[in-house]
């Protein structure tokens, strides 16, 4: 059986594709295809927003997603417009207003640390998705360490981790789930001196997810809580494991289980316990594999209450460390694989989760 490809699609009908199904398509009907949607997409864009912003360059894309550079008219404020594409016209009909319901309540977050959600726009009909107007940023921190991790020191990341702790807990604050807490969702602002969190795409309500067990669980394998696996009730301790497993990875460059698959690393994620940082380099000092191991127990109530409390011990345990350089510490490894694409649980483990 060929293997499966995830790619995220929001409770809206997973978009799983054979590698065997690909492999037909040329590159330049690929292109080809690519060039056109954008233009229809930036043709649609100038028509929602033309008259509040003007809209720049597409400067990202997620696999179910691009975002635009954009600027508001009236004030020159610099945005990013995203575009979350559905596959499903029915299921978008359907949840289109508990999505919205959940991005409304993330934009009540207004902290210096999160990114603001500032506006939220949906088009139904073949044209379907939701436009999600956002503060701009820069860079995200997963590719933010890949090219400057020679240049960075241990203070410098934790200062990042600190700020990025205080985002989780406004977040939480407002009773918020983020549900996909992981390097590629901190950001660092324009001027790149203050570390963000962003990207609320499968964010649910404390009431949502502690309620009833959760029809699709979603997650990314790398980081993705036990529980969260489990789809069953769970809260906010899902972002404090989510966050000690993203410090973990951005400390070292290593995943914290050994596994080939999606499956097998959700596997673990349910019951392996992860690998210490001082089996991997002695010169970590035990305080931090304390620390960390703390906020990755499968028990949510073992782990530290807030992303921030998880930072003081890390900042205690690290304090003769600061000076030194990130790649003092560097093990390597391709970081790619795991860390990037959400998937719907039940599709990656089948239906007897
Ligand atoms: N608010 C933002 N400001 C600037 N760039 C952004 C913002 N949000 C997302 N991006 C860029 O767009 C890319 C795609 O983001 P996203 O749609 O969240 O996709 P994914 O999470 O699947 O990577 C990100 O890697 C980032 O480079
Ligand atoms: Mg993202």
């Amino acid at each position: 059986m060929g293997q499966l490809l995830f790619l995220p699609c929001n409770r809206l009908g997973i978009l799983s594709v054979r590698e065997s199904d690909c492999k037909g398509d040329s590159l330049k009907t690929q292109d080809e295809d690519a060039m056109a949607e954008t233009h229809d997409e930036l043709e649609q864009l100038n028509a929602l927003f033309g008259r509040e912003y003007r809209l720049g360059k597409l400067i990202g894309r997620g696999a179910m997603s691009t975002v635009w550079s954009a600027t508001r008219l009236s004030d020159g404020f610099e945005v990013a417009i995203k575009a979350q594409r559905y596959s499903d016209p029915e299921g978008m009909r359907t949840l289109l207003a508990p999505i919205e319901k959940r991005l409304e309540a993330c934009r009540e977050v207004d902290h210096p640390n999160v990114i603001r959600i500032l506006d939220i726009r949906s088009v139904i009909g073949d044209d379907r998705a939701i436009f999600v107007v956002l503060d701009r940023s820069g860079p995200d921190l997963e590719s933010w360490l890949r090219e400057h991790r020679p240049q960075l020191t241990i203070g410098w990341l934790l200062a990042r981790l600190a700020e990025i702790a205080e985002g989780i807990e406004a977040i939480h604050q407002k009773r918020i789930v983020h549900c996909d807490i992981k390097p590629n969702n901190f950001f660092l602002c324009q001027e790149l001196e203050r570390g963000l969190v962003g990207d609320f795409s499968i964010s649910l309500t404390e009431e949502e997810s502690g309620k009833h067990a959760q029809e699709d669980a979603w997650g990314t394998p790398a980081f993705v809580a036990p529980e969260q696996v489990l789809a069953t009730r769970f809260g906010t301790s899902v972002d404090i494991y989510s966050f000690a497993m993203s410090i973990y990875v951005l400390l070292s460059n290593e995943y914290a289980f050994e596994g080939k698959t999606v499956q097998e690393f959700i596997y673990s994620q349910m019951s392996a316990d992860p690998i210490p940082l001082r089996r991997r380099n002695r010169n970590w000092p035990t305080e931090l594999d304390d620390a960390l191991m703390k906020s990755l127990q499968k028990d949510p109530d073992a782990r530290h209450r807030s992303a921030p409390e998880l930072v003081a011990d890390l900042t205690r345990a690290l304090a003769a460390h600061t000076p030194l350089r990130l790649s003092s510490f560097l093990h390597g490894g391709d970081l790619s694989r795991f860390s990037s694409t959400e998937v719907r649980v039940r599709d990656v483990l089948g239906d007897s989760t």
